[in-house]
């Protein structure tokens, strides 16, 4: 496993991580892992089957009823397709509550290093650099100002036909931002050894060229 590489990409809410490492991924023929879907995954089914976002025993033991499997957008849970329903913001926000928890961060660890092989994997969230691939190869820890972040979410939503205000978002993101901070269990921040990269004022482009150029000057 050790001798698979990672490249781990971490940051706040709406930092463009996900389109990051998708393209990483496709670009170095690597398995994609977006972890945040797993956590999403485990809100969507809570509030689905009512169970309480704080919950921490019934939430393991519904995860543990579960047959969960990855799909190139997003989820197979119990051999139904989920995508679209786990991108909504009331989805992102619950996905922060259900992520406090132990127990939850414990169960989906194996579905995470699952996916380690070979030729090698891209992996997106909270924790990757510091938790969970501590070992990786490279480690982003991708940023962008509050407010660029919300226009782009703002934008993101618009083309997917939903309106929503920056207002709404910011605040939206500055709590989500707060819960994955300052929880005790893998916190969001930056590995020791992370690469910071501010991408405001980058095109995706750009922010994708400067990670390759790290990633190759390491191989
Ligand atoms: O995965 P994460 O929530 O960190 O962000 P994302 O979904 O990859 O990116 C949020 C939105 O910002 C997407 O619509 C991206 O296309 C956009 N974006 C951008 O406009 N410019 C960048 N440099 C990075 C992302
Ligand atoms: O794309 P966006 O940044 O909006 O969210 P996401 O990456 O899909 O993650 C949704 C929520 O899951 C985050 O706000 C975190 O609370 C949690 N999460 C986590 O705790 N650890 C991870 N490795 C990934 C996500």
């Amino acid at each position: 496993r050790g001798a698979v590489p990672v490249l781990a990409v971490d940051g706040p809410v709406a930092s463009g991580k996900g389109t990051l490492a998708a393209q990483l991924a496709q670009g170095l023929g690597y398995r994609l892992l977006d972890s945040g879907a797993l956590y999403r995954m485990t809100a969507w089914a809570a509030l689905q089957r009512g169970v309480a976002l704080d919950d921490e025993a019934a939430l393991v033991a519904m995860l543990a009823g579960l047959d969960v499997a990855f799909e190139p957008q997003g989820v197979r849970v119990n051999g139904v397709s989920v995508g679209d329903e786990l991108r909504s913001e009331a989805v992102g926000n619950a996905a922060s509550k259900v992520a406090v928890l132990p127990g939850v961060r414990h169960a989906l660890d194996g579905l995470q290093h699952s996916l380690r092989a070979l030729p090698g994997l891209v992996a997106d969230g909270r924790d990757m650099g510091t938790v969970v691939f501590p070992d990786a190869r490279l480690k982003i820890f991708l940023t962008a100002s509050a407010e660029s972040r919300a226009g782009r979410r703002h934008a993101q939503l618009l083309q997917r036909g939903i309106s929503s205000r920056i207002n709404d978002l910011l605040a939206d993101l500055r709590e989500r931002d707060a819960r994955d901070t300052q929880r005790a269990t893998h916190p969001l921040v930056p590995a020791q050894d992370a690469v910071l990269l501010d991408n405001s004022d980058l095109t995706i482009a750009q922010t994708v060229d400067q990670v390759l150029q790290v990633w190759w000057s390491r191989a």
